[in-house]
């Protein structure tokens, strides 16, 4: 159930105080990568969540993204739109910017990345400000898809970044 989902995750994540900033309060995830069984019912959980017939394509954001991305493509057969830091695809690419505390960053996906109307699942390790989620959201859509919802393995409630996806479905396996 989600109770017990919420507890697998947050039984596989470390706080890192102060990184990469003073005063960031780090959640680093990669102990759930590195647990086979419970990634795997991570992963699980997410399809679950939304059904494997509301999506055709997953669209991960780079780079802890890209590794439940390829998951869940593979798990489901849908297919996997890496969406990349700025400089990194080869062709031409639709670009969208977003604030950080300091300055602001770029993501990208190909021009030709989605066929019109695909459905676009989006995930990411974690939702926190929501920037790089609503710039995700505004690649899908210069691309001719629709996101057809989100999913972090945590949000970070207090940053409110669910409001910033509103009225787009956000799903999340621990809320903090
Ligand atoms: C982290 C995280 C999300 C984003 C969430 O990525 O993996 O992508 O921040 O923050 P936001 O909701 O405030 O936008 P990061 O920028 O650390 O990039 P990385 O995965 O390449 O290290």
């Amino acid at each position: 159930d989600d109770k017990a989902l919420a507890e697998l995750v947050a039984g596989h994540v470390v706080d890192v105080p102060d990184f990469p900033q003073p005063g960031i309060l780090f959640k680093d995830i990669t102990p759930l990568f590195g647990d086979g069984p419970a990634f795997r019912q991570a992963i699980d959980a997410i399809v679950d969540h939304h059904g494997r017939d509301s999506f055709d394509v997953v669209a991960g954001v780079e780079a802890r993204g890209f590794l439940m991305a390829g998951a869940i493509g593979y798990a489901t057969g849908a297919g996997v739109l890496p969406v990349r830091k700025a400089g990194k695809l080869p062709r031409e690419v639709h670009a969208a910017s977003y604030a950080l505390e300091y300055g602001e960053a770029t993501l990208e996906v190909h021009i030709d990345a989605l066929k019109p109307g695909q459905r676009v699942l989006v995930v990411d390790d974690v939702l926190a400000t929501g920037g790089t989620a609503e710039a995700t959201l505004s690649l899908v859509e210069q691309a001719g898809g629709m996101v057809a919802g989100f999913s972090v393995l945590i949000e970070l409630a207090f940053l409110h970044g669910r409001d910033r996806l509103a009225p787009r479905e956000v799903h999340a396996l621990l809320t903090v």
